[in-house]
């Protein structure tokens, strides 16, 4: 099951059909890691080039190569690759392009995963581009609430917190809104509001949305999805101080809640522990799912679903 497009940079790239036959491929995906993975991308190397702190993301591109028989050459952070030594991206690309055949990159810029993808000459992932977008974690959240709600047409999501620089939450509100009747009810502080050109997408596309600094507006929708205030983005640091813990989400927000808490993770403080046992929580269980996603997506790119 082919992509109509070589290179995955924003989730505005996507159609409804390409997402449905993403998530076909996904569920198929899933079947293959509970038994362990299979040989299907024997003799493929994945390069995962991480310029940015990574755990989930970088780690479970690697794994869900491995895991269908793949294998992987690596590089991390800016200052160990020869971009430290003045290399543009461009560069980096055509010759990592000719060890590897399928690259994943993330890198502080925004816009520089479509400088990349613009003359990559293999199959390229955008893992995430500073503020930018995350559309692989978008399409594991996608996943997620498939899963965990059984369907994804009529949804209320509430999304708290970073929303200025928080790339997954611009990534996901591109990917709903492809979707029919999704709400959206976003949860933060002033100085940090979702971008006008996210909320100028969901006026083009007639999809409702509140913007609020008020949690409990958005303790009754069907997901919550919680984000960290994103440190690395901010200038000022006494200003990131005062901000980064205006929304904590605590158990007893959820009492009597069906709502399913999700989260990119990491996590500094947003969501208490005491959330953890909870079935609301979601989040680790979406965990696994980027492993299913990213097992489907280096699939489909490869010629290989
Ligand atoms: N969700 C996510 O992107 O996590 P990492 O920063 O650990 O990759």
């Amino acid at each position: 099951m082919p992509l109509p497009f070589r290179h995955i940079t924003s989730t505005k790239q996507f159609s409804r059909g390409d997402t449905d036959n993403i998530l076909k491929v996904a569920r198929a995906m899933e079947k293959v890691l509970e038994k362990g993975g299979n040989d299907l991308l024997a003799g493929k190397i994945l390069a995962a080039l991480f310029y940015e702190p990574s755990t989930r993301t970088r780690l479970s591109f690697e794994t869900a190569m491995q895991r269908l028989g793949g294998d992987v050459i690596t590089a991390d952070g800016l200052q160990f690759s020869s971009m430290y030594k003045g290399e543009t991206i461009e560069d980096t690309m055509m010759v990592v392009g000719q060890y590897a055949d399928i690259i994943a990159m993330r890198h502080p810029e925004q816009g520089s995963a479509d400088r990349a993808a613009a003359i990559c000459p293999v199959p390229f992932l955008n893992a995430g581009d500073g503020p930018g977008q995350h559309p692989t974690q978008a399409l594991l959240d996608l996943y997620t609430i498939e899963k965990e709600k059984g369907k994804i047409d009529g949804i209320h999501i509430a999304m708290v917190g970073d929303l200025k620089f928080g790339r997954t939450v611009h990534s996901l509100s591109y990917l709903l809104g492809l979707y029919k009747n999704v709400r959206f009810t976003l949860v933060s502080p002033k100085e940090l509001v979702m971008p006008e050109k996210v909320t100028s997408y969901y006026k083009e596309k007639g999809i409702t949305y509140e913007e609020t600094d008020d949690l409990s507006k958005g303790l009754g929708a069907d997901i919550i999805y919680m984000t960290r205030v994103q440190k690395e983005r901010f200038e000022n640091v006494d200003e990131y101080e005062r901000l980064k813990l205006k929304y904590i989400l605590r158990a007893e927000h959820l009492a009597g809640r069906k709502a399913t808490v999700l989260h990119p993770l990491p996590r500094v403080g947003e969501i208490t522990a005491d959330v953890d046992p909870l079935p609301n929580a979601a989040y680790f269980r979406e965990v696994r799912n980027g492993v299913i996603i990213r097992m489907a997506l280096l699939a489909m790119l490869l010629g290989k679903a």
